[in-house]
């Protein structure tokens, strides 16, 4: 009967440890690990859009060239990347590196 007793306790305690150590672990992944993921990335490409302003202006209004606020809409991810790393018309090729075309065009293709 004491034995019984015993190893109830000690199995409830156990997996109330487990239960705990298991939550905790979880939240810590999804807060750390996307959401910060994200923001710098976001941070990055307008960091790397200081090469565009010139031509496209400071809120992607346009300038001498065109507007992009709306770009996403026009042209998918890999369309904005080829511009960006091979020019079109008047706007000059391989203005910042292809890594961070890569990330200005998945920035990019967001805005629609
Ligand atoms: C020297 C000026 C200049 C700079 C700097 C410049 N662009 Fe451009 N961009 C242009 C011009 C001009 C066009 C229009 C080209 C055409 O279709 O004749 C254009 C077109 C584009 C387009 C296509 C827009 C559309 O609606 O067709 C995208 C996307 C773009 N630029 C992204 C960028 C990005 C990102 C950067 C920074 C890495 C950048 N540009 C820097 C001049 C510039």
């Amino acid at each position: 009967m004491k034995k019984y007793f015993m190893a109830f306790v000690l199995g409830s305690s156990l997996l109330t440890l487990a239960a705990c150590g298991g939550g905790a672990d979880e939240d810590q992944e999804t807060t750390g690990g996307g959401g910060e993921f994200a923001m710098v990335e976001n941070e990055e490409a307008q960091q790397l859009y200081q090469s565009c302003i010139g031509c496209h202006g400071r809120n992607m209004e346009g300038a001498s060239g065109p507007n992009l606020q709306k770009v996403g809409s026009k042209y998918d991810q890999s369309e904005i990347e080829n511009i960006i790393n091979n020019g079109q018309g008047s706007m000059p090729a391989g203005l910042v590196p292809e890594e961070d075309a890569t990330v200005l065009a998945e920035w990019l293709a967001q805005h629609k």
